[in-house]
């Protein structure tokens, strides 16, 4: 075999072991494993290193509008390039119906941001806000059929907020086709309820963001959201869980067989709602949704993480920045319910997630594989990505294991003025990054040019094929045809 790259001397993780030897290239795929590879017109020498299936970062806000309209301050090229210097070689960012819009358009919309932009490759979930019987019966299968497998829904925001009904009937679709539900999962209406009381009271600092949305509001959903899937036999994939009671319910929906799968961030790991509680407004930079929590349930969700509830680890990337552009676009000293919502960190995920979960001793080099590529590329049907055998593409990371740095926001290559990890001391960085046989990014700097990244078609999804079914239920509700939409 004439290899046109040979990446020499590395540790090569594969999702079962980890091993010393050389990885081969050809046209764009990895197309052989051996002790020793011979030739190669490019030999990358990874000696000392560790080589690593791309990440592929499944949560991230990119060239989107919130529901309030306000733009995220990254496009699909410093998106891109932020996901790439943190070791990612492709990412599915959303495309998100607002309410009265076609699917159709919004997915054109986001092709014309996407395609001339982004540095990887990409795919987008769908956020679907109004689900209409055009949408359910025409716009969400062709989407489908594009190889849009995966679509979003909300049980909060007022503006996002879907109802029961609403979330039947897209799980109702998802199924039909196969494709998987992903779910931001706080009851809405305790969050309002909050809201008015601490207003009530002139409680309007960050810090009441947290106050404002408690853990309960997660549980209270995640259990609500379990409960609507079984009711119609589909998976479900709950997106950002923060606390230990929510992810106690995903543990136990899993262990019984159910096809639910959750992700958690490192937002949720690194920070607590004390952050919410720095001088000034600079508690702000701490505002997402679910909130941060304490420490405690730092420790929790880390347990999660290495038993396998949570399939990834995702940044939930929403950029906002700390000016009038982003968090201060209601003016510069806003109540906490009128600060944009997300933090940025699509370049920090995976170092963090490295240095706290690898080199800290928490999970192994293949926890890691499966919690940054392995497990999205699997359940988002990104077929030829995510691991690093024979076939599939080369999407590789190749890291340092032992380079310690001081985090900052040059490291950052976004369009932010802050990041959270700022001053953080984390052990293990990415260096080369490669998409398809390309480097993207090299010692640092960016080699990949605009627009190369392409569009994936997805696969369907596929639920555990053992996964029993639930005898009282299925044979009932006779999915399939039977069921409209
Ligand atoms: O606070 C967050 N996470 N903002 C982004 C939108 C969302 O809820 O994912
Ligand atoms: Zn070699
Ligand atoms: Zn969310
Ligand atoms: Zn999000």
């Amino acid at each position: 075999m004439e290899f046109d790259t040979v990446i020499h001397g590395g540790t090569i993780v594969t999702p079962t072991e980890s091993w010393q030897g050389d990885l081969g290239l050809v046209g764009g795929r990895i197309a052989g494993l051996a002790e020793r590879l011979p030739g190669g017109a490019r030999r990358i020498d990874a000696t000392g290193r560790l080589v690593l299936p791309g990440g592929i970062e499944a949560h991230a806000h990119i060239a989107q509008e919130s529901s309030s309209g306000l733009m995220s301050a990254d496009d699909y090229y410093t998106g891109s390039v932020s996901a790439a210097f943190g070791g990612n070689s492709s990412f599915i960012p959303f495309a998100a119906q607002h309410r009265g819009q076609s699917v159709d358009a919004v997915i054109e919309t986001y092709d014309s941001r996407a395609a001339p932009n982004s540095v990887l490759d990409y795919s987008y979930h769908l956020i679907i806000s109004d689900p209409t019987e055009t949408v359910l019966t025409e716009e969400l299968p062709r989407a489908f059929a594009r190889g849009i497998t995966s679509f979003k829904v909300f049980m909060t925001y007022d503006l996002m907020n879907l109802g029961d009904r609403g979330m039947l009937d897209i799980l109702t679709v998802a199924r039909r086709h196969g494709a998987l539900t992903m779910v931001h999962a706080e009851n809405n209406d305790m969050v309002k309820w909050m809201n008015a009381r601490l207003a009530a009271a002139g409680l309007t600092a960050p810090k009441y963001h947290a106050i404002s949305r408690p853990a309960l509001a997660e549980a209270e959903a995640i259990n609500r959201a379990i409960s609507l899937a079984r009711l119609v036999g589909a998976g479900l994939f709950i997106v950002h869980v923060s606390t230990p009671e929510g992810a106690d319910l995903v543990a136990r929906a899993q262990a019984s067989g159910l096809p639910i799968h959750a992700e958690t961030c490192p937002q949720y790991l690194a920070f607590t709602r004390d952050d919410l509680d720095r001088p000034g407004m600079e508690g702000a930079k701490y505002i997402c949704s679910p909130p941060l929590r304490d420490a405690a349930t730092q420790a929790a969700l880390w347990n999660h993480a290495r038993r396998g509830t949570f399939e990834s680890v995702s940044s939930d990337h929403a950029p906002y920045r700390f000016d009038a552009s982003g968090k201060f676009a209601n003016g510069a000293e806003p109540a906490y319910p009128a600060i944009a919502n997300g933090l940025p960190g699509i370049a920090m995920r995976l170092p963090y997630l490295f240095s706290e979960g690898v080199a800290a001793g928490r999970i192994s080099l293949q926890q890691f594989a499966a919690l940054s590529s392995s497990n999205a590329a699997r359940l988002f049907g990104m077929e030829r990505k995510g691991a690093l055998l024979p076939g599939y593409d080369a999407d590789i990371a190749i890291w340092n294991p032992e380079e310690t740095r001081e985090v900052s926001l040059a490291d950052q290559h976004d369009a932010m003025d802050y990041t959270p990890f700022e001053g953080m001391r984390l052990t293990g960085w990415p260096e080369h990054v490669l998409s398809r046989g390309e480097t993207v990014v090299e010692a640092g700097e960016l080699k990949a040019a605009r627009g190369r990244g392409r569009f994936v078609a997805r696969a369907p999804y596929r639920p555990d094929p053992n996964a029993p079914v639930e005898p009282e239920l299925t044979p009932a509700l006779n999915f399939g045809a039977e069921i409209r939409p």
